[in-house]
């Protein structure tokens, strides 16, 4: 059985986009719900989706008994946070609209301000003066939290707290012996002014038990590692499922700029967003960025450039576009042809990328925006790896050059995570995207449309990236993504130098089912006599041309590249470094030395 990788990556990518709020896993957590005057808990338990019995229970100091609830006091109700679209930790309850709802009613009354009208007018369709008397359902988005490792490991449930007038953090923290340190509570509500009286603050909280319980340790979540060993069908099905449905999550009035749309179908729409965007403010992208006419190209230059993007000319064709050969103002260039339209904000970051110079990087001279959208960047003689790889036409590259090859391409990506201001995430390092100079140097590709990893960043973040066989649990699973989403796919290309295989095996005639080249060199690398099977999956072609010792060191590597749990996989610093070693001196470099590497650089680097 053959399967349509291509068609299934194309709706599962063009689902997936990045969005500035990102979540992974979610957890129990607790609303605090204030009574007001005129509930009752069978009211409580039914727009909160739970029980009076189950909010008893939660509530053994307030609630004596199923029946009576105070009203003025706070009661806290148990509820499941989550990551519904990958978008941020809430949860969506369902909301019966009874005669003279109001988003105002619902939200400040009925849910005692664990939401927000502005929340329910922008999760809910209808106009704020128009909602329907009857069998309709209102969506009422809760926010929630699981936890922050970084501020402490003994909270793993959190309250939703909605703040009232008078409260104060001394108020909330309590006192005596229960008291919870204030300093712990500004952490994880950092810059709230807990006497602000309104707003959301999340609190740790106690289980049925009386006890607070602590932070789950982290783990790539029940579909972990999947990538790694599963068959490509097994896989595709959990992404269609359940991983990577995963719009952006922006503001409605944000969307008009800061969204490039993923494909041409809705073409009038795309249209009015980018005229929308247009007459923002000429030349300003909204996070104050000037677009520098200097890298922006006219449509005619570039159309004369290539001949009107002749078919002679075309050179590339990867999953976002076609590759035109050009000639623009002397220089050699490759164009990129790409159907979708930019708003002036991704201009603006593509404007930033246009600054970013690295001999291990392909440089991004400028853009054009046209109809479609093209990127110019400059031209690289010997095509890409993977063509190098497998492709018939080319000769194999010697041992040496492949650990060149990698060393260089971890360079590049230790450039865009490291140096550069601000910092980037490829999110598409594959073999197809490193490309080969004269001088067997690599550089790496198709970068003009990473994603800014700024922290609290208001840039939006565009494409999806990422193909099968490269992509990190956590990223198939949740769309999580970090530096380390690179760290993983960087891995992929250390056994595609070895083997020459895709990073995807494909299904041959006897019957053997797609895998991914992670889970072929996971096995090989557990036999008990790993090096003999490593011998068997050395690139034929090859031959005996190859330190058996290098090769090994290279597959360790990268196995660490790839490990399921992100935090576990090295920086491309450390790669760097272990890589800049096994080129010198290919004879004694052992794995050791690679993990020492990687533990001093974290030293040294204070993390
Ligand atoms: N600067 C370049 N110089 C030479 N060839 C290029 C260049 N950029 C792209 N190509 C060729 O075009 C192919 C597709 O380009 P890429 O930028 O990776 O687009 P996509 O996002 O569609 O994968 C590459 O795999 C490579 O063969
Ligand atoms: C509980 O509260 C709801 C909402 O205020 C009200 O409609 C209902 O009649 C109350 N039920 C009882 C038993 O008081
Ligand atoms: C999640 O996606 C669904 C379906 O597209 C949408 O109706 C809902 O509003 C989204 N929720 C959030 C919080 O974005
Ligand atoms: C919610 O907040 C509003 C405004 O601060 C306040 O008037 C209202 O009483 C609050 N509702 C509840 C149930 O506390
Ligand atoms: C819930 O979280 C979203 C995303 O961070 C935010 O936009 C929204 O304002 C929050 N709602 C409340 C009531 O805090
Ligand atoms: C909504 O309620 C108003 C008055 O209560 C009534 O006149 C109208 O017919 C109702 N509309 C629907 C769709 O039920
Ligand atoms: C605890 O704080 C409350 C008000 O915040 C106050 O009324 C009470 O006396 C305090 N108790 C102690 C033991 O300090
Ligand atoms: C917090 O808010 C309260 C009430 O608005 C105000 O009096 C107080 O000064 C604020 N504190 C800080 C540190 O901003
Ligand atoms: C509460 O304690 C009992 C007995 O120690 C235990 O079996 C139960 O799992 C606990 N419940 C929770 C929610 O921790
Ligand atoms: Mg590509």
């Amino acid at each position: 059985m053959k399967f349509r990788i291509g068609l299934v990556l194309l709706v599962v990518l063009s689902l997936c986009f990045g969005a500035k709020s990102q979540c992974s896993k979610g957890c129990e957590a607790l609303a605090s719900y204030y009574v007001w005057e005129k509930t009752n808990l069978t009211f409580m338990g039914q727009i909160m989706q739970t029980t009076d019995v189950t909010i008893a229970s939660y509530n053994k100091g307030t609630v004596p008994n199923q029946y009576s609830v105070l009203f003025g006091t706070r009661v806290n109700i148990p509820f499941t946070c989550g990551c519904e679209n990958g978008t941020f930790l809430h949860h969506t309850f369902q909301y019966d609209v009874v005669s003279g709802d109001t988003y105002k009613t619902v939200a400040t009354q009925y849910y005692s301000n664990l939401t927000t009208v502005e929340d329910m007018e922008w999760f809910n369709d209808y106009p704020a003066n128009n909602i329907p008397n009857t069998t309709a359902k209102l969506k009422v988005v809760v926010n929630c939290s699981c936890g922050d490792s970084s501020v402490s490991e003994d909270f793993g449930l959190f309250i939703t707290y909605p703040l009232r007038p008078g409260e104060t953090l001394a108020s909330i923290a309590g006192n005596g012996s229960q008291a919870l340190d204030r300093t712990l509570l500004q952490n994880y509500n950092p810059g709230v002014n807990f006497s602000r009286g309104s707003g959301i603050v999340f609190i740790p909280g106690k289980d049925q038990n009386g006890t607070y319980v602590p932070l789950k340790p982290s783990s790539a979540g029940l579909l972990g590692g999947a990538i790694a060993g599963i068959t490509v069908g097994v896989i595709a099905g959990m992404l269609l499922l359940g991983g990577c449905v995963y719009f952006g999550f922006y503001r409605k009035k944000e969307v008009d700029t800061t969204l490039l749309l993923p494909s041409s179908e809705d073409q009038s729409s795309q249209n009015g967003l980018y005229k929308s965007t247009e007459s923002n403010s000429a030349g300003k992208g909204p996070t104050g960025i000037t677009v520098d006419k200097s890298v922006e190209f006219s449509f005619k230059e570039l159309s004369r450039a290539t001949h009107n993007f002749s078919l002679a000319n075309k050179i590339g064709q990867g999953g976002f576009g076609a590759v035109y050969y050009a000639e623009l103002k002397g220089e050699k260039a490759a164009i990129k042809k790409m159907d979708r339209q930019a708003s002036k904000e991704f201009l603006a970051e593509l404007n930033v990328l246009t600054r970013v110079h690295h001999m291990n990087l392909v440089r991004l001279i400028g853009y054009c925006v046209k109809g479609s959208l093209f990127l110019v960047y400059e031209y690289i003689d010997n095509g890409d790896l993977s063509q190098h790889l497998r492709g018939s036409e080319r000769d194999p590259i010697p041992w040496s050059n492949r650990v060149q090859i990698a060393l260089d391409s971890a360079r590049g990506l230790e450039y865009i995570h490291e140096h550069t201001v601000p910092v980037y995430i490829h999110r598409d390092i594959k073999s197809a995207n490193i490309l080969i100079d004269k001088n067997y140097h690599a550089k790496i590709a198709d970068f003009g449309l990473t994603k800014l990893t700024e922290v609290g960043s208001t840039s939006l973040t565009t494409r999806l990236v990422g193909t099968f066989g490269y992509m990190p649990p956590e990223y198939a699973n949740y769309c999580e993504i970090s530096p380390k989403a690179d760290v993983y796919a960087f891995g992929v290309v250390p056994f595609e130098l070895i083997s020459a295989m895709e990073a995807v095996v494909r299904a041959n005639a006897s019957g053997e089912e797609s895998r991914g080249l992670v889970g072929l060199f996971e096995e090989v690398l557990n036999q008990p006599d790993p090096i003999e099977e490593l011998q068997k999956v050395v690139d034929p072609r090859l031959g005996d041309n190859y330190p058996l010792d290098s090769v090994r060191k290279m597959a360790q590597l990268a196995k660490a590249c790839v490990h399921k749990d992100k935090e576990l996989r090295p920086s491309m610093r450390s790669i760097a470094v272990a890589l800049m070693t096994l080129s010198a001196s290919p004879e004694d470099w052992d794995v050791g030395s690679f993990y020492e590497n990687h533990a001093l650089v974290k030293q040294m680097s204070g993390s």
